[in-house]
């Protein structure tokens, strides 16, 4: 088995922002809600799409101004295909005309992309694009902008054991091996640090099968406001709340005070 890449490493001290808090290195959204938006003005849901693109945008450059590292964006769950058909439809020929739109500005600003999901359930004409803006922005260091497309969290973690099960098979690997560590390096985004900080907007309070075991120490932080509608100030609010909060990771309150964090 060719030797995997470190993985999930331990998260580092966290920067600082102006205001003197601790700035997540990695948000991960479900971007919820365009559906309603839509609906309460009298439109097909997919006008909602399209305003969400706009939100989508505004949050790249709100990472890119904070000094954050990585965005996970959860675009289309492996759920997502049971919508309509038109509006499957409609999302796909989005996220297709998103991509034609906004590779060049997004590598100019040094935002290096990665889709991550069941790639084979999409069509040819998106996996090329996904394939050629992978390539192109491969170098960028700025932004780590990750796009989950057909993507499940419960997914996820069935083709890292199946990964895993075919090495031994193989004679590649003692499954008495495998361990936590060695399992989170067959994950998807296993190169980046966890996400530090999860938002959902829309209303409802759960993680919707997203990076299920990428998340397992992630802050939770949801809004009622619908993506369309988020702004900066908003997003500014869910920093500060990270920012006041106490992470653990398993510790004592005390240890953590005498570690600081780390
Ligand atoms: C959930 O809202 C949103 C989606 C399933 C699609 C998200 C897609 C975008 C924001 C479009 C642009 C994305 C990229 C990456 C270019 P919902 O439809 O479930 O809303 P509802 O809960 O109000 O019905």
């Amino acid at each position: 088995m060719p030797a995997p890449p470190a993985s999930h490493p331990p998260p580092a001290p966290e920067p600082t922002a102006a205001g003197g808090g601790r700035v997540p290195q990695h948000i991960a959204i479900v971007m919820d809600g365009n559906g309603r938006w839509a609906q309460r003005r009298g439109r097909p849901r997919t006008f909602g799409h399209r305003a969400g693109a706009k939100t989508v945008r505004l949050c790249v450059r709100f990472c890119l101004e904070r000094g954050i590292r990585a965005l996970t964006l959860f675009a289309f769950s492996s759920e997502n295909w049971k919508r309509p058909q038109e509006e499957v439809g409609a999302l796909m020929n989005l996220f297709m005309r998103s991509l034609d739109r906004e590779v060049d500005e997004l590598h100019e600003h040094g935002v290096r992309l990665r889709f991550i999901g069941e790639r084979a359930h999409l069509s040819a004409a998106i996996g090329k694009r996904m394939d050629s803006a992978e390539r192109r922005t491969a170098g960028n260091t700025a932004l780590h902008l990750n796009v989950a497309i057909s993507y499940g969290g419960r997914w996820d973690i069935v083709q890292a054991a199946r990964t895993l099960a075919q090495a031994a098979v193989r004679g590649q690997l003692d499954p008495s091996t495998i361990d936590e560590a060695l399992f989170a390096q067959h994950v998807e985004l296993a190169e980046q640090p966890a996400p530090d900080l999860f938002i959902r907007t829309g209303g409802d309070r759960r993680i919707s099968n997203f990076l299920l075991w990428q998340m397992a120490y992630t802050e939770l932080w949801f809004t009622d406001t619908l993506w369309p509608d988020l702004d900066v100030a908003e997003l500014d609010r869910a920093l500060v709340d990270f920012a006041a909060r106490e992470r653990r990771f398993g510790r004592t309150g005390a240890q953590v005070a005498q570690v600081g964090g780390a």
